[in-house]
């Protein structure tokens, strides 16, 4: 069965989190997966998770299914933070998925089911699991410009020229907040006028939202869905609670449509809950019901939004203390982008051989094409020790 298999090369964010657990030095620095980390090098369980875990402990008393849309409050309070309280929610539907890369993926399948000839069109650059994603839904998949590599800031006016030529045939994919790679933020009048184009030209805006709160804030963060959600007839969020809750093992998600009508939410909502029945079944319960009890109890919410913010804090933080100290170093203001970017990613573009001396000389790992997590460091020492390599490296 197997003799003829094509080798199948490995994620690479997923190969280097193997390739950094074998290396046997004990200096060296994860600056690759996107996983949060604070000044001590560890990714806590958050205390209103513990705590709503501890409640869910004693409280549960049953493990029968749920139900195949999964945790239904924990359904509509996502759907409140990511539309709002003045969303008409009779054209919202929501369901909890096995964690935001899930979301996508039926999302995805539930779209290639109502509408196969479109194309689906990505930034340059974005997560590299987007394209397995939507391929393997059986999409076309083409790229929109999005980074200018030698500033990294967003080219605003390509991006738009690009969308402009998109139409009703086309899904076209934005991160709601914290670009994944490029951490080059859009900003609220760019979004205007996405929001205009799409209604204009008839583009479906798809949204991957898997960092809401790491940006500028809760609502902040979701000011490009609101603002496209204001303008179009329809579209599809897949959110994530993975990063903000730290979550990241108990995969919890979330997609959502927003329909013409309720009637058009229900179809659509009924096409994906057909996709999910046929490859997963339910959604796992543990996580989501951890979020829903924190978004419906006033003190547990109150706690969770403290630590996102004291989360974001330190992102910023790092930001700033690793633009002024490059400032200082070199003289110039090449790496002042690093200070305007959200969430924990800045792509620096740099070259394999870059990465590579990195890694092998420096014991420093950062993704492919140069993507660094920043909040991979963990005190001011490691922040030196990366500056130093990184002028050695590419200066
Ligand atoms: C990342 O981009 O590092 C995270 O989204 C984790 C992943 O699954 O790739």
């Amino acid at each position: 069965m197997f003799q003829q298999v094509e080798p199948t090369p490995l994620d690479p964010i997923i190969r280097l989190i193997g390739i950094f657990k074998a290396d046997n030095r004990n200096n060296k620095i994860d600056m690759g997966v996107g996983v949060f980390r604070d000044s001590n090098g560890n990714t806590p369980i958050m205390a209103a998770v513990k705590e709503a875990e501890q409640r869910l402990h004693d409280q549960q008393t049953t493990k029968t299914y749920v139900g195949l849309s999964g945790n239904e409050s924990f359904n509509s309070h996502i759907s409140q933070m990511v539309f709002g309280d003045d969303a008409d929610t009779s054209r919202i539907r929501a369901v909890q998925t096995p964690g935001g890369c899930g979301a996508i993926r039926v999302l995805s399948e539930m779209l290639s089911k109502v509408s196969s000839d479109s194309k689906v069109w990505l930034s340059d650059p974005t997560w590299g699991n987007h394209y397995p994603i939507f391929q393997g839904s059986g999409f076309k998949t083409e790229t929109y410009p999005y980074l200018n590599r030698i500033t990294k800031t967003v080219v605003v006016d390509e991006l738009l020229e690009g969308l402009s030529k998109r139409g009703p045939q086309d899904i076209v994919l934005f991160h709601g907040c914290c670009h994944n790679p490029s951490g080059a933020e859009l900003q609220p009048k760019h979004w205007d006028e996405i929001a205009r184009l799409a209604a204009k030209n008839g583009f479906f805006p798809f949204f991957d939202l898997a960092y809401q709160g790491f940006g500028d804030s809760l609502e902040q963060d979701v000011y490009s869905i609101r603002a496209v959600a204001k303008e179009v007839e329809s579209l599809v969020v897949a959110s994530s609670c993975s990063k903000n809750f730290g979550l990241y093992r108990d995969r919890v998600g979330c997609a959502m449509i927003m329909g013409e009508t309720s009637e058009s939410a229900d179809l659509a909502c009924a096409q994906l809950l057909s996709t999910a029945r046929s490859s997963y079944s339910m959604p796992p319960d543990h996580g989501a019901a951890i979020v829903g009890m924190i978004l419906d109890d006033q003190g547990l919410r109150q706690t969770w939004e403290q630590e996102l913010a004291d989360m974001r804090g330190r992102i910023l933080g790092l930001r700033h203390q690793m633009s002024d100290k490059l400032r200082a170093r070199t003289g110039h203001d090449r790496w002042d982008f690093i200070a305007d970017h959200r969430g924990m990613f800045s792509l620096l573009a740099l070259d394999d051989e870059q990465v590579k001396r990195l890694r092998d000389e420096y014991a420093i790992y950062v993704v492919a094409g140069g993507r660094i997590n920043i909040a991979g460091l963990r005190d001011e020492e490691e922040m030196d020790r990366f500056i130093d390599a990184f002028v050695n490296v590419v200066e």
